[in-house]
């Protein structure tokens, strides 16, 4: 089954909570967590502070997204503060399968992150290792981006790397996923879905996460 993971970035930070427990209630499974740095993407998020204010008060899985340089410095920190899976960029990482097994040793789960022009050789080495790849659907920094229609192919091309090898490896796909382009991203192959603007600018998210349901079933 597809799994839903709305992503914060466009939650009403003013009533972050609130909008937790409607997304939770509405019957999603992930809560993705957008952490940008202003140095690795040109935009600024918010922290780990952020993430530990919710802690224990939402039974969602938590999918840290970190979009910053020098992830390995602060991914204890996120695991303090509540992350179940905490997924790094190819990029931001020269020695990536390091990174990988660091954040294993704290029991997390760990994904690798791909930006749309960084190809998929990049991660080809590190599949044993990792339990999900996001695959990037627009250039990382900001939500409400229109899909980048190039990586309904990557993730084909991702899913058939993935299944020639013989592993169980989730396939993320995140950014301008919308009512409209969602059945085609899942099937290429994506498991599971990052929604931000779709699923928060909506009058009514619980509809919206049926819709999201139906559109791909
Ligand atoms: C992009 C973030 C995404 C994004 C999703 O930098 O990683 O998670 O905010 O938002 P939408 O769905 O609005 O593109
Ligand atoms: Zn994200």
């Amino acid at each position: 089954m597809v799994k839903l993971a709305p992503s914060i970035l466009s939650a009403d930070f003013s009533r972050l909570l609130e909008h937790v427990k409607e997304v939770e209630d509405a019957g999603v499974e992930y809560l993705h967590v957008d952490v940008m740095d202003g140095h690795f993407v040109p935009n600024i998020s918010f922290g780990a502070p952020v993430l530990m204010s919710l802690k224990g008060k939402t039974n969602l899985f938590v999918d840290v997204h970190l979009m910053i340089e020098n992830p390995d410095q602060y991914v204890e920190r996120f695991v303090k503060a509540g992350a179940d899976l905490i997924n790094v960029h190819v990029e931001a990482c020269p020695h990536i399968h390091r990174t990988l097994q660091y954040i294993k040793s704290f029991g997390v789960k760990a994904a690798v992150a791909l930006n749309p022009g960084t190809p998929l050789s990049s991660i080809e080495e590190v599949l044993p290792d990792v339990d999900m790849v996001l695959i990037m659907s627009v250039n990382p920094g900001f939500g409400g981006q229109r899909y980048i229609e190039s990586m309904t192919d990557k993730i084909k091309r991702l899913k058939a790397m993935i299944d020639e090898k013989g592993f169980k490896i989730d396939i993320q796909v995140d950014g301008g996923i919308n009512l409209d382009n969602v059945k085609a991203v899942v099937d290429a192959g994506a498991t599971i879905i990052v929604a931000g603007s779709a699923i928060f600018n909506t009058d009514s998210i619980k509809e919206t996460v049926l819709a999201f349901r139906d559109a791909v079933k």
